[in-house]
C-alpha cells in the first residue's frame, strides 16, 4: 500500500487531541441531497388453496383446532409464500379444503354452504351435527369476504337440506383475535415450511439493489472550512430474509419471533476530506431509504424490509489538511439470525469480510479521519393493524480509522510503530495508523441493540520522519 505524505512544515508543538477545540463553530451542516432511489413496492399475499390437502379426502370436513391457511404472492405459489396456522379455541372447518362444496353465501346472521356431493354431504351431516358451536373459515369472497381475506363465522344452530344438499347456519362474522388461542406465521425459507411436492416455491424474499451516487457528490460542506466530496461510492447489497412468528391470544402475548437474513454486501468509497483549518465534527450523509417493499397478508400482517445506507466519518484535525481515501468492502454469504425476543439467541455466521483500503494526507496535521458505509436492513412487522407492531435489523459498517499524529519529542508512546530510523524513534515526524474497522449490529426496536460482530484489523502503522 502506497501512503505518500507531504509536510508543508514542522510541527511546532503537540497538541493534545482534546484541545483541538472548534476553531469554527460547530453547528448543523448542510446534508446535500443525493439521488433518489426510493423504491417501493407491495407485494401482497393473497389466500391461496393449500396444496398439501387432498381436497376430496373426507377428513376434512371433520373440524378440527389445527388449521393452516397458505397465502401467496399475487394469490400464487410461484413467487413466495406464508403458512398462518392456527391453534383455535373452537372445532374449526376450512371450506376452501371440502371440493365438494360448490358455493357459499354468507350475510350478517348466516352461512349456506352447498354440496355437490352426496356422500360428502352426509360425512358432513354426520361431523358437523355433533359439534356446537364450530368455526367456518370461508375464501369465496360475495359476503363471505373480502377480496384478499378469509372470512372467519362462528357458527350456532345449524339445519341440513338434504334434497338442494345446503347447510344453513346461523352464525356471527368473527375474527381471529376471537377465535384462535395460537397463530403462528412462518414466511420464507423455515425449515419444514415447503408445503407443496407438485408446486415449486419460490421460500425467500428477495431483494437486491445498487445504489452508486452521483460521483463527486458533495457528502458535507461547511463553507469555507470543510467539503468532504464522494469522488465514488458505490453500495450494493442482495437480502434475502425469512421469519417466524408466534402469538398467543389468551395472553396477548408474543411467544417467538425471529427473522433469518442472509446479505451480500458491497462497498467502495472513496472520499476526498479538504479541511482548511482545524475541524471536528462527525457527519452522516443518508440516502434516501433505498427500497422498502411491503409484504402484506390483508388484515393479518405486514412485514416491511427496508434497506438504507449511509456515509459518514468522524473528523478531528488540528490544522489544514487535503485527505483522500478509499475503502472497498465485499462481503458474500454473511447470515444473521435476529431473535427479537432472546438477544442472546441471535447469532450470526460468514460475515468475512474482504477490503480494501488506502489513505494519502497532505499537511502537517494531526488528528483523526475515520470514514464508514454502513448499511442497515430492517424489517418491520405489524400484525393485526397495529397490536403487535415492532421491527428489528442489521447494520453492517465497515470502515477505516486513520489516526495521524504529529510525534514531537516526548508526544506519543510510539510502541508498535514500524519505519522508525535506526536508533528506534520517530521523533519530529508523523505516524499514521490506520485501521479496517467492520462492526455488525442488530436491534430490536422495544427491546436491544447488541453488536454481533466487531473486527479491528490494523493496516498499516507506519511513522514519516522529517528530523
Ligand atoms: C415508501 O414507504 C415508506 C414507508 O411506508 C414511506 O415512509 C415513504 O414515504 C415511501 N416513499 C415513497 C416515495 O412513496
Ligand atoms: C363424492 O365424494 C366421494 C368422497 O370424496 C368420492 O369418492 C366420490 O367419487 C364423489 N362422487 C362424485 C360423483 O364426485
Ligand atoms: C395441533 O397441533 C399441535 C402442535 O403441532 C399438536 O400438538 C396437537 O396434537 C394438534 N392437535 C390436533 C387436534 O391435531
Ligand atoms: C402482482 O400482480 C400485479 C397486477 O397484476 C402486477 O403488477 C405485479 O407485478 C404482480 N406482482 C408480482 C410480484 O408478480
Ligand atoms: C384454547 O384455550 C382454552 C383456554 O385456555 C383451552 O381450554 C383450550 O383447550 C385451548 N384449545 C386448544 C385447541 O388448545
Ligand atoms: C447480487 O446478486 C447479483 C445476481 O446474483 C450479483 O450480480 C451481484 O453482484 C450481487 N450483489 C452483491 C452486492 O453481492
Ligand atoms: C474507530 O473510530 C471510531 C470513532 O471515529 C471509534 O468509535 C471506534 O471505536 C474506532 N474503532 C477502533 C477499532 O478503534
Ligand atoms: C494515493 O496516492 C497514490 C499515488 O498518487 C494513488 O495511486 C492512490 O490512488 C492514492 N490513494 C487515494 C486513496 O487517494
Ligand atoms: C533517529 O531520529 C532521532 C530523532 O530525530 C535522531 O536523534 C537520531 O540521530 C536518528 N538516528 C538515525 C540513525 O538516523
Amino acid at each position: 500500500m502506497f501512503f505518500p505524505l507531504s509536510f508543508a512544515a514542522k510541527a511546532a508543538a503537540v497538541l493534545a487531541l482534546a484541545d483541538i477545540a472548534a476553531s469554527i463553530p460547530i453547528e448543523a451542516y448542510t446534508n446535500v441531497q443525493g439521488r433518489a432511489a426510493t423504491t417501493n413496492a407491495t407485494t401482497v399475499l393473497a389466500p391461496v388453496s393449500n396444496p398439501n390437502i387432498d381436497k376430496v379426502a373426507l377428513e376434512n370436513v371433520v373440524p378440527t383446532t389445527n388449521v393452516s391457511l397458505i397465502y401467496g404472492v399475487n394469490g400464487t405459489l410461484d413467487q413466495g409464500d406464508m403458512k398462518v396456522s392456527h391453534a383455535m379455541k373452537y372445532p374449526t372447518v376450512v371450506l376452501e379444503d371440502i371440493a365438494a362444496v360448490t358455493a357459499v353465501d354468507c350475510d350478517a346472521t348466516s352461512v349456506v354452504v352447498t354440496f355437490a356431493n352426496l356422500t360428502v354431504f352426509n360425512a358432513a351431516q354426520t361431523a358437523w351435527a355433533a359439534e356446537s358451536p364450530f368455526v367456518l373459515i370461508t375464501n369465496h369472497m360475495g359476503d363471505c369476504d373480502a377480496e384478499l381475506e378469509r372470512g372467519i363465522f362462528l357458527t350456532s344452530t345449524l339445519t341440513f337440506d338434504t334434497t338442494t344438499l345446503e347447510v344453513t347456519f346461523a352464525s356471527e362474522k368473527t375474527d381471529v383475535s376471537t377465535t384462535a388461542n395460537v397463530t403462528e406465521i412462518a414466511f420464507g425459507h423455515l425449515a419444514g415450511t415447503a408445503i407443496a411436492k407438485r408446486t415449486t416455491i419460490n421460500p425467500t424474499y428477495t431483494m437486491d439493489f445498487t445504489a452508486p451516487l452521483a460521483d463527486n457528490t458533495v457528502l458535507y460542506q461547511y463553507a469555507p472550512y470543510v467539503t468532504v466530496t464522494a469522488d465514488t461510492a458505490t453500495v450494493g447489497a442482495n437480502v434475502t430474509f425469512s421469519g417466524y412468528f408466534k402469538y398467543n391470544w389468551l395472553l396477548f402475548k408474543v411467544e417467538d419471533l425471529y427473522f433469518d437474513v442472509d446479505t451480500d454486501f458491497s462497498a467502495d468509497l472513496a472520499l476526498s476530506l479538504d479541511l482548511a483549518a482545524s475541524y471536528s465534527t462527525s457527519f452522516a450523509y443518508t440516502a434516501p431509504s433505498l427500497t422498502y417493499s411491503l409484504v402484506s397478508v390483508p388484515g393479518l400482517l405486514t412485514i416491511g424490509p427496508a434497506l438504507n445506507f449511509e456515509i459518514g466519518a468522524d473528523l478531528s484535525v488540528n490544522a489544514a489538511v487535503d485527505v483522500t481515501t478509499e475503502v472497498g468492502l465485499a462481503l458474500t454469504g454473511g447470515s444473521a439470525h435476529l431473535d427479537l425476543l432472546d438477544s442472546a439467541s441471535s447469532s450470526t455466521t460468514g460475515w468475512t469480510p474482504e477490503y480494501t483500503a488506502s489513505i494519502n494526507a497532505t499537511g502537517s496535521v494531526e488528528g483523526e479521519v475515520n470514514p464508514y458505509v454502513a448499511l442497515t436492513v430492517e424489517v418491520a412487522i405489524d400484525f393485526f393493524s397495529g397490536l403487535v407492531d415492532l421491527s428489528a435489523g442489521l447494520t453492517a459498517q465497515p470502515g477505516l480509522n486513520n489516526t495521524l499524529t504529529l510525534t514531537a519529542s516526548g508526544g506519543v508512546d510510539l510502541a508498535g510503530v514500524t519505519g522508525l530510523n535506526s536508533s528506534g524513534t520517530c521523533s519530529e515526524g508523523l505516524e499514521l495508523a490506520s485501521e479496517f474497522v467492520f462492526d455488525l449490529d442488530a436491534f430490536a426496536t422495544q427491546w436491544y441493540s447488541t453488536t454481533l460482530y466487531s473486527v479491528a484489523i490494523p493496516i498499516v502503522d507506519q511513522c514519516y520522519s522529517w528530523a
